[in-house]
């Protein structure tokens, strides 16, 4: 008998703040719960977990249909109007902030949502890790995929495990040219880094094993600014990593997020802070709308069947990762308005620039 593959679709949208872009309201999630289970009930879906993180609502499904099918992506869609419904409502911040579309038209990917999916042959035991990230961008897996998949200081098992020693493929995309190239590694780690540390740009979209070309990760790519040409609220990614038996290990995925890297987000998407490793009881930012936070759902597949989640950063193990975190966000609060803490002119969602230019351009003379 052939086994079919197994499709692993995970689809999440901001359609409403509770309170501002803090939480998601329980109507919310409530409504996107019910969708979910008459999707799974009609058989759509085999199974789905109901998640979120900070104000956004996120679809994990399994099914049968594929990447891209029309019939899952057409039923999120769907979903996220109905929930954006109840959050116009209840007179929810932003109420279908990430829906930039009047209609769906065949596929979500571009219509302002983000989207991961991945099709596999289930193994005999299926680990699976999924990561939802609040108040950051897609390039903020850059670092966590290159430590996880490419660094021996993380992942010991690239340098004990025979299953692990070649290495894996990489898929970076340039979102502004909105064009791919796979690199090889560890081969190409010098070329990969040229473009991957510098995630604003180029985002590593799939991870595959070198011998098979068998999918380890996958990653939403969409930016909504450079799709509706204006800010219209940060791109909050998420990931998909599958663990074990010749791939990292459930704590080799983990371990890069040890580090609370920099990340470009937070307050009006406009400026630089850690990315702090948080349960789902913590998933909601605060201070100056933040920090910007990742949470990750820990899996067993069966038969298509999602058991879990695992709540994977509920652990004390991560402590000292969000007092660094916090550490950070306090050294960098103090800059104010300034660089680094602010992002770069070009990078910033909001700015005055223009119209103060604007405004003061008699008053510049030449400077010499
Ligand atoms: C960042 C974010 C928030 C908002 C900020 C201003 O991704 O969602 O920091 O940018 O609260 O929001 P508005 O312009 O909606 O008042
Ligand atoms: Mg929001
Ligand atoms: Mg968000």
């Amino acid at each position: 008998m052939v086994q079919e593959k197994l499709t692993l679709s995970v689809i999440k949208a901001d359609v409403g703040g509770f309170v501002g872009h803090s939480d998601v309201h329980p109507e919310l999630l409530a409504k996107a719960e019910e969708e979910l289970a008459k999707a799974k009930s009609s058989g759509l879906i085999i199974d789905y977990c109901r998640s979120k993180v900070g104000d956004d609502i996120a679809l994990i499904m399994t099914h049968r249909k594929g990447t891209d099918s029309a019939e899952i992506h057409e039923f999120a869609w769907d979903t996220f109007e109905k929930a954006t419904e109840v959050a116009k409502k209840l007179s929810q911040y932003g109420a279908g902030q990430d829906l930039l579309s009047d209609g769906f038209s065949g596929n979500i990917k571009g219509m302002g949502p983000g989207v991961a999916e991945m099709s596999f042959l289930e193994r005999p035991s299926e680990p699976v890790l999924i990561f939802l990230a609040d108040k950051t961008e897609p390039g903020a897996w850059n670092y966590p995929l290159y430590k996880m998949f490419c660094d021996p200081f993380n992942t010991i098992g690239l340098v004990i495990d025979p299953k692990m020693s070649m290495g894996f493929k990489l898929r970076v995309d340039d979102l502004v040219e909105n064009k791919k190239v796979v690199f090889s590694c560890p081969e190409e780690i010098y070329d990969l880094l040229v473009f991957i540390g510098a995630p604003s740009r180029f985002v590593v979209n799939e991870v595959y094993t070198k011998e098979t070309g068998e999918i380890a990760a996958a990653s939403s790519t969409q930016k909504l600014n450079l799709i509706a040409g204006r800010y219209v609220g940060k791109d909050d990614p998420v990931l998909i990593v599958r663990c074990q038996s010749g791939l990292p290990a459930v704590g080799e995925v983990l371990e890069p997020f040890s580090m609370p890297h920099i990340v470009a987000g937070w307050m009006r998407g406009s400026s630089h802070g850690p990315l702090m490793p948080v349960s789902t009881k913590q998933d909601t930012p605060a201070r100056f709308d933040g920090p910007p936070r990742v949470v990750s759902l820990g899996f067993q597949i069966a038969d298509g069947h999602l058991i879990g989640p695992r709540d994977m950063f509920d652990d004390p193990s991560f402590d000292n990762s969000r007092q660094q975190a916090l550490d950070m966000a306090d050294y960098l609060r103090r800059h104010g308005p300034f660089e680094p803490a602010r992002l770069p002119l070009e990078e910033m969602e909001y700015t005055t620039m223009p119209q103060v230019m604007a405004r003061l351009k008699d008053r510049f003379e030449p400077a010499t």
